[in-house]
């Protein structure tokens, strides 16, 4: 006998998509539905995702290599053990929320741990829930610091759905919501004299993710960062890197704005953002770190201005802290950069095979953008791959482009049989241009 769970397929999968439709948002639910993918994830276990069901009534359910990893958020995988035990260690031990006005243990100790391993002398961390709320902390700060407004982000980059986060990205993310701050540019990411350009004495600060994964994953060329440093230092502006996904090992280097992009390429932001893989899939924590020199500005006459309730939660902490030990071993980052080889020299020979098709494949370590030369063809491959059984997604601003994030715990043979599956999605796609 099948065992019934408590909290899992409690419902026919019918039902939960009517509720989601009628109570949650019914375009995302046509949408999924359009595209044959209109499943409700069930069991999760490992790098492996379950439909309850399957997608129509006489299939089975999706059985899925999570390679989207939600951006970074599995880094270890769904329900990691290690993790779930320390969750309910500290749940055992009487852990809560903790109160944010209130000193607190756990974040101490946090932040000691993010001191340690952060570049150069980044030290001082302001915690919240999600990374758009910890990008608006960073470039209020960054306010706060140079007594400037202005703020320069890269076309196509993405740092969240929040205020100030909101306004540093493109059109078609804000201007639904009548959201054109006066002040905050874009520039093409990796062209240094565009940047020399628009950055003035107005300039409170540049932000960039270090791989603009929603922009299509792409590679700056070397000595861009240094430079962009460069024209921060000069003008006196604060440099906001979001690692948001591209940090904790994900280039298969802790840091990818510290050796990940270029082995001698170290160079050290004002700020560093994190969210998505501080919560090691279990529990929602972001972090905004910075120069110590930074504080005075923001906190010396009242160390309440910035605050968040549930940002920075003492069991999140935990969690967090636990991660972090993991994915800083340099066991593990060599199991990245091994992992990391695997899956590029898998991904270029099947560009190879599809000359016509894929137009380039480029990341770091398991971070891997593949660009088609026409949207239609990244759109059919992303569903055939789906169904092949591989979960992956278009970048959302650049949608000729998948976005490949293998859980950084992924294993040879299980990379081996996920790229059998991406080389299937993509010989679909090939076969369909035939008919
Ligand atoms: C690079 C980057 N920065 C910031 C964010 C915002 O994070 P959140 O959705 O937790 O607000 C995202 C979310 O996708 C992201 O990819």
């Amino acid at each position: 006998m099948v065992d019934k769970k408590k909290y899992i397929g409690t419902l026919a999968q019918k039902e939960l998509l009517r509720l989601y439709t009628k109570y949650v948002n019914g375009p995302k639910v046509r949408f999924f539905k359009a595209a044959g993918l209109g499943v409700i994830p069930g069991e999760r276990d490992g790098i492996i995702l379950k439909s309850l069901e399957g997608p129509r009534a006489n299939e089975p359910p999706l059985e899925l290599f999570n390679c989207r990893s939600s951006g970074g958020v599995f880094n270890l995988g769904h329900c990691n053990p290690v993790i779930v035990q320390t969750l309910k260690e500290a749940l055992d031990e009487g852990l809560d929320l903790g109160d944010h006005q209130l000193l607190s243990e756990q974040r101490a100790l946090l932040g000691q741990k993010m001191a340690e391993l952060l570049p150069g002398d980044i030290s001082k961390t302001t915690f919240g829930v999600s990374g758009g709320e910890a990008i608006d902390c960073a470039i209020k700060f960054s306010r706060a610091y140079t007594k400037r407004k202005d703020c320069v982000s890269a076309v196509g980059g993405y740092h969240g759905h929040t205020g100030f986060a909101l306004a540093t990205g493109d059109p078609n993310f804000k201007d639904n919501f009548l959201w054109n701050l006066p002040g905050f540019k874009q520039v093409p990411f990796g062209d240094v004299e565009a940047m020399r350009k628009v950055v003035d004495k107005n300039t409170s600060c540049i932000i960039l993710e270090t791989i603009p994964a929603t922009a299509g994953v792409l590679i700056a060329p070397e000595g861009y960062f240094p430079e962009v440093r460069e024209i921060c230092d000069e003008a006196g502006a604060m440099m906001i890197i979001d690692e948001v996904q591209a940090g904790l090992g994900r280039t298969g280097h802790f840091w990818a704005i510290y050796g990940g992009m270029y082995p001698n390429e170290k160079v050290v932001p004002d700020f560093m953002v994190l969210s998505k893989g501080m919560s090691a899939g279990i529990y929602p924590l972001s972090t905004c770190s910075y120069k110590p020199f930074i504080e005075k500005a923001v906190f010396k006459d009242d160390p309440f201005i910035h605050i968040s309730t549930t940002g920075g939660a003492e069991l999140g902490c935990v969690v967090a802290l636990k991660m972090l030990e993991i994915q800083s071993d340099p066991k593990f980052l060599d199991h990245v950069k091994a992992m990391g080889k695997v899956f590029e020299t898998g991904l270029q020979e099947i560009a190879k095979n599809y000359p016509q098709i894929i137009k380039e494949v480029r990341g770091r370590g398991l971070m891997w953008g593949v660009e088609f030369y026409k949207e239609e063809h990244s759109l059919l491959a992303m569903i055939s791959i789906i169904k092949e059984g591989v979960l992956l997604n278009y970048c959302g601003n650049k949608k000729d482009t998948l976005i490949i994030m293998p859980p950084l715990v992924v294993q040879k043979n299980e990379l081996d049989e996920i790229l059998i599956k991406i080389q299937n999605g993509v010989k679909k796609v090939k076969e369909l241009g035939k008919k």
